[in-house]
């Protein structure tokens, strides 16, 4: 049998905590120890397990030695806290978005494909079981070609949130989903965006992004809806599929009239809704495991630091866009090694 691998997890706040409670009983990895500077979360994450708590990342690093960390502080502090961690040569999970700033992104994969060292972002909605399902029969063929993909994200104010506003906070979840089920890049974008309570940042946008191919990808996403919701469609020329990220449900509404022919829409009327069983599972715990399992098997990064970077590159496009009140063309982005 193998030695477990060493896991750490660094800023223990409403996500981290969640970081510290999937690795605590995870296979094949011991939580080796935990650091944050306000001591009453630390407390609170090693009371009932062995680990060590500390309050800063550099003791952390030194004498937990991790093979694995994830990175859970506030977006401002990701290349401060992820640069550390890279240098002493442990493995690293950088929760979304990647960076708070492009370059400051580029400078984390550098030094994590300079160091040696597997970095993964924390694209979560990528290992949700719903949106799993949807990417294989999609890959199956069964809508056909995409035409339009529209997510919803909108739900109350997060107080704690005030390094950066909802577009770089909640955007790249829904702009990673769309890159990877359309399997293509955002050309240009538009939004409007509207700051009510945030004093910095914006708080509510609408966002239309145009892919390479030609599907057109629809951003609502807020922080002032009373009530939360997490959901995501995807008419395609066959049907539209549904999913609700929270209830990790599939739909698909068939369109009747579908034509065969690839390319064209002869009709579309009504069919019949088809609700698919989804097994449920942890997204938080999925993307962990296969953090996990990229670190033990030598994988690639599950989540790369090229998407952390385009999810990054698209969600400054829509910020300047909002700014400006024109189309704004996302750059590709690349990062020398
Ligand atoms: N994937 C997701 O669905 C998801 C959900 C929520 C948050 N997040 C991301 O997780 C990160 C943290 O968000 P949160 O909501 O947990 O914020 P939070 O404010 O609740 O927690 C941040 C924690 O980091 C600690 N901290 C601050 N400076 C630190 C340092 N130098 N070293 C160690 N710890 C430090 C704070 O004391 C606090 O406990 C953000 O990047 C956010 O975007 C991701």
């Amino acid at each position: 049998m193998t030695a477990p691998l060493h896991a750490a997890v660094i800023g223990l706040g409403s996500m981290g905590a969640n970081h510290a409670r999937v690795f605590s009983d995870m296979a094949g990895v011991e939580l080796a120890g935990v650091a944050d500077p306000d001591p009453e979360r630390v407390a609170k994450a090693v009371a009932g397990r062995a680990i060590a708590g500390f309050a800063d990342t550099g003791t952390l690093l030194r004498e937990t030695k991790p093979d694995l960390v994830s990175v859970v502080v506030p977006t401002q502090l990701h290349e401060e806290v992820a640069l550390q961690v890279i240098a002493a040569g442990a493995n690293l999970l950088l929760e979304k978005p990647i960076a708070a700033t492009l370059p400051a992104a580029r400078r984390i994969a550098q030094a994590a494909a300079a160091n040696g060292v597997l970095l993964t972002v924390g694209h979560i909605e990528r290992f949700n079981p719903a949106i799993r399902e949807l990417k294989d029969r999609l890959s199956e063929g069964q809508g056909g070609r995409i035409i339009q993909i529209r997510a919803r994200r909108v739900g109350p104010f997060p107080h704690r949130i005030r390094d950066v506003g909802v577009i770089h906070d909640l955007g790249p979840h829904d702009i990673d989903i769309m890159r990877y089920l359309l399997d293509d890049e955002v050309e240009r974008v538009y939004a409007e965006a509207r700051r009510h309570i945030n004093t910095d940042n914006e708080d509510l946008f609408a966002g239309m992004l145009r892919f390479k191919g030609g599907a057109l990808g629809l951003l609502e996403i807020n922080w002032l809806t009373p009530t939360k919701e997490r959901t995501l469609s995807v008419l395609c020329e066959k049907g539209m599929f549904v999913v609700d990220y929270a209830a990790q449900t599939l739909a698909f509404y068939e369109n009747f009239a579908a034509a065969a022919r690839e390319g064209a829409i002869a009709s579309v009327t009504e069919g019949p809704m088809t609700r698919y069983p989804i097994g449920n599972r942890e997204p938080l715990r999925v993307e962990l495991e296969s953090f996990r399992d990229a670190v033990l098997g030598k994988l690639p990064a599950p989540v790369s630091a090229h998407d952390g970077m385009v999810a990054l590159a698209v969600a400054e496009a829509l910020v300047a866009s909002s700014e400006s009140g024109n189309p704004v063309v996302v750059d590709e982005v690349s990062f020398a090694a």
